[in-house]
């Protein structure tokens, strides 16, 4: 029996990394799983591998939110578990933030787990046989700490760590079983990381540096965040919500390498 048995979820950003491994994970334990992204090749290679059903969203742009929960809502009757996952990264301190910089990341990473709660909300009360659901939010570590070459980034994470918690006090207070929770990833092995080691010229030490960050040793796996993520999806964890669960190998609990 899978642990998702018969559950209707969504993942974003579901074409690379994270979301593409959460995707997987949760078509294998048993959840009839919507994958979106902006990269349709890759999406829908995925969702053809998984048996899952493959839709070209942008996550910043509130009809394609609408659409996307009709279809949803129209092919399965139902939506259990939404994993806001999509994000950017792009680097630059607050004196080299441009406004057009900002704004896309904003609208990406906070803006669109923004529209995602929204949308997921109203389907998720409407579920025949009541209200019932999870929202898994994926900020990051600098949700907590300050990335100087990530002003936007960081400023994004801490909203959707924030945001996640707001969302969940409404949900508990009016529907009691639609519930809504925050992931922080440390240092992820994602394809994304690898070329960027890859282009900085000496990726053995950029692997390096960044697994030292974390006290053990190495660099987390996409894995080890879906399988958080199947956690706050499932029922085993039907009293949390509004809570952050680090993914971090004890790189917040250090203050510093070692
Ligand atoms: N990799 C890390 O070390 C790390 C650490 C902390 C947090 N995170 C967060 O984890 C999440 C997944 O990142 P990842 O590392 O798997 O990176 P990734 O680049 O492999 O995956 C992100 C996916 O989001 C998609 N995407 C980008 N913009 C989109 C948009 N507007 N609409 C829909 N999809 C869009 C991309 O095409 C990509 O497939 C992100 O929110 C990221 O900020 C990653």
């Amino acid at each position: 029996m899978g642990r998702l048995d018969g559950k209707i979820a969504i993942v974003t950003g579901a074409a690379s990394g994270i979301g593409e491994a959460t995707a997987r994970t949760f078509a294998r334990e048993g959840a009839r799983v919507t994958l979106t992204d902006v990269q349709d090749a890759k999406g829908e290679t995925v969702a053809r591998e998984i048996g899952g059903v493959y839709t070209h969203q942008d996550v910043s742009q509130e009809p394609q939110w609408t659409a996307l929960i009709e279809d949803v809502l129209r092919r399965e009757g139902r939506l259990d578990i939404l994993v806001n996952n999509a994000g950017v990264f792009m680097g630059a301190t607050i004196e080299d933030t441009e406004l057009e910089l900002w704004n896309r990341v904003i609208a990406v990473n906070l803006t669109g787990v923004m529209l995602g709660c929204k949308h997921a909300v109203r389907a998720m009360k409407t579920n025949p046989g009541g209200p019932k659901g999870s929202i898994v939010n994926i900020s990051s570590i600098t949700g907590y700490i300050g990335l100087a070459n990530g002003a936007a980034y960081t400023a994004s994470k801490g909203g959707v760590r924030l945001l996640t918690k707001s969302v969940a006090v409404h949900c508990a207070r009016q529907y009691k079983t639609i519930r809504c929770n925050s992931v922080h990833p440390g240092a992820i092995d994602t394809p994304m990381n690898q070329a960027a080691f890859d282009a900085s010229g000496n990726p053995d030490e950029m692997r390096a540096f960044f697994s030292s960050l974390q006290p053990i040793g190495r660099m987390t796996t996409s894995q080890e965040i879906a399988d958080a993520c199947l956690y706050l999806a499932s029922d085993e964890s039907s009293s949390v919500t509004g809570a952050e669960v680090l993914v971090d190998g004890g790189w917040l609990a250090a203050s510093g390498p070692i």
